[in-house]
């Protein structure tokens, strides 16, 4: 093979993914000077993003004045079970506000409160209104409005083209190999800096609310080069995917429409959610003595309604009521907004849900309750990244958005993701900026690395029989659905991975047929290496994992262990290939944000109104 053959394209950063992470990354960098380039395996604009529906979660206080960054923070780091990066966490809740003001000035639409705000909503696990939101298509506004600022910005976009691997100069990164899809040709770039937006790898679950290109590739690539993957067991189930029709089981149903009152009931119209609050949980989670005592007595009016608990308790009180027996007709829950708001309301504030039951379920939101089940959205966990800067442990890899790990811990608030992505984003498009200024050299490029990297994908074309890359992938999402679902144990999970080294095994060996001309199955089997990498880390993280924590509930370790709360699980390549898995001992907290975690709302929300009196 000759490497000099294969197009190298230069720029200073390559990102690659275009998400709102990626965009935002990439607007950063290239406001900042870079030469940068931003890689999709999709078309711009497609992208995961366009999922987070219900809004953007941020303390800006518009629709309840006592809203501040510390309780937003308060709320994530018990969303997370305080498993959270503690320094990512404030980050976060602090720069959200800014940044959704930054999005508004760069054209997004919000909805507006009656005084000419941006409208905030109710979601689950946020003490007030929060989630800044356009209807039930906020992902897409912000997709959208990104794109828009990021062609001006001058950043060079390569679309549908798939990144395979990183390259290294020694320790650092030196660039990436990346192949079109159209046409199967290779391409590589060389840079002094790579940013991961990658996304989650839901595609390694049967019914997934994420769409093909979620194969976990930032995971794969980042695991390949040397860096660490990290709480990899928290995964999140959405309680509200579609059930029905199963041609788009696992598409996803805002969360939005139980923020705007949607109700969920059983098979007997009995509301559920009710009966999932023990004496124990209702004190642990209920915000006030008097929010407890309304969920206890069942009172419909509560504040907060249980529909509006975190995902997780969610998802799993919808699995309960399935599995005994009291399940809709296709193996779901009833959500009912039609009762709640009037038709026009529904069709104002929830027009995709409107639109997507009608057109693929033949059903009116606005008359009938939608059936709905349990999905898996999102990882909290990923790659290892430092707060401040988003690198990771390979000088010049940067990962920002669901593909790295922090903000969430275990278990992630609805809007979260949205907020998540536009810190981290700027974070790690800074990070980078940081980076390449303090580097006098330009790195070296590899070219056994490159060929090797082009070789391993060229074989699986190339060989003359070997297994197929749909089969492998259908036997992989079965696997993952069935022995590490909502509800893990070690005999599932023992299971789980010996059944992913058998199709680690058969993966060796995958064979597509046909040219490298828009291939298909070629595509399919390249994403096959990611899909088990990601597979495998979370099956072994959630085996070590001996108690159930936020997302991560395991069968065979009932509740929360105190000692747990010190270690996060860490995977690693080792030298001879195989995964490492190890507790790691978390960082001391902050004192100041352990105490704003752990003050009574009541407390806070009088500090809060102390120090919106001094500044005025
Ligand atoms: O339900 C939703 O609209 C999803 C939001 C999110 O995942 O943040």
């Amino acid at each position: 093979m000759n490497i000099t053959e294969i197009k190298t394209v230069e720029h200073d950063v390559i990102v690659l993914g275009a998400g709102g992470a990626g965009l935002r990354a990439a607007i950063e960098c290239s406001m900042q000077g870079l030469s940068t380039g931003l890689v999709c395996k999709s078309l711009l604009g497609k992208a995961h993003t366009v999922m987070a529906e219900g809004g953007v979660a941020a303390s800006l206080g518009n629709a309840d004045a006592r809203d501040h960054w510390k309780v937003h923070f308060r709320d994530t780091m018990r969303g997370g079970k305080f498993l959270n990066n503690w320094r990512m966490a404030e980050l976060h809740a602090k720069q959200a506000p800014e940044r959704v003001r930054e999005l508004e000035e760069w054209g997004a639409v919000f909805d507006r409160t009656k005084t000419g705000l941006i409208n905030q909503r109710n979601f689950g696990g946020h003490r007030y209104p929060r989630l800044a939101h356009v209807g039930d298509r906020t992902g897409l506004e912000i997709i959208r409005t990104l794109q828009d600022r990021g062609i001006h910005q001058g950043i060079e976009v390569y679309m549908e083209c798939t990144g395979l691997d990183l390259l290294k100069d020694k320790d650092r990164i030196s660039g990436m190999v990346a192949m079109w899809r159209e046409t199967g040709e290779f391409i590589i770039f060389r840079c002094k800096a790579v940013i991961l937006a990658t996304g989650g790898g839901g595609k390694a679950w049967k019914i997934t609310s994420n769409s093909w290109e979620y194969t976990g590739d930032g995971y794969g690539m980042a695991y390949e080069a040397g860096a660490e993957l990290m709480d990899m067991e928290f995964t999140q189930f959405h309680p509200t995917g579609m059930v029905w029709p199963p041609s788009v089981r696992g598409t996803l149903v805002t969360e939005g429409v139980r923020g705007e009152g949607g109700i969920l009931v059983n098979a007997d119209e009995e509301r559920f959610m009710f009966n999932n609050i023990s004496n124990r949980f209702a004190a642990e989670t209920a915000d006030t003595e008097e929010e407890a005592a309304r969920w206890l007595a069942g009172d419909k009016d509560a504040r907060r309604p249980p529909e509006l608990l975190t995902r997780d308790v969610v998802a799993r009180a919808i699995r309960k009521e399935v599995q005994a027996g009291r399940g809709s007709p296709h193996g779901g829950a009833f959500l009912d907004i039609a009762t709640r708001r009037n038709a026009e309301d529904i069709k104002r504030k929830l027009p995709s849900m409107y639109h997507q039951f009608k057109v693929l379920a033949e059903l009116d939101i606005t008359k009938d309750p939608m059936e709905v089940g349990p999905t898996l959205h999102y990882f909290m966990g990923g790659i290892r990244v430092d707060a401040d800067s988003q690198m990771t442990r390979v000088p010049g890899l940067f990962a920002c958005g669901e593909c790295a790990a922090g903000v969430h811990g275990a278990n992630r608030l609805g809007g979260n993701s949205l907020s998540d992505l536009l810190v981290c984003g700027k974070l790690a498009g800074s990070g980078a900026v940081n980076y390449i200024q303090a580097v006098s050299t330009v790195p070296e490029l590899n070219d056994e690395q490159a060929k090797n990297i082009i070789r391993s994908a060229t074989n699986i074309l190339n060989r003359d029989t070997g297994g197929n890359p749909y089969l492998i992938h259908e036997k992989l999402q079965e696997l993952m659905q069935n022995n590490v679902g909502i509800v893990r144990s070690d005999e599932l999970l023992g299971e789980g991975i010996q059944g992913l080294v058998d199709l680690w095994e058969e993966y060796a060996n995958v064979k597509a047929d046909g040219t490298s001309q828009f291939n298909p199955g070629w595509h399919e089997a390249l994403s096959l290496r990611n899909l088990l990498v990601t597979s495998e880390a979370v099956a072994r993280a959630a085996r070590m994992r001996e108690e159930s924590r936020g997302a991560h509930t395991r069968l065979d370790f009932e509740g929360e262990q105190a000692a747990w709360l010190q270690y996060n699980i860490v995977l690693k390549k080792t030298e001879d290939g195989s995964m490492s898995t190890e507790k790691v001992l978390r960082d001391e907290p902050d004192a100041e944000l352990m105490r704003i975690a752990n003050l009574s709302i009541e407390a806070l929300e009088a500090e809060v109104l102390r120090e919106k009196d001094s500044t005025g």
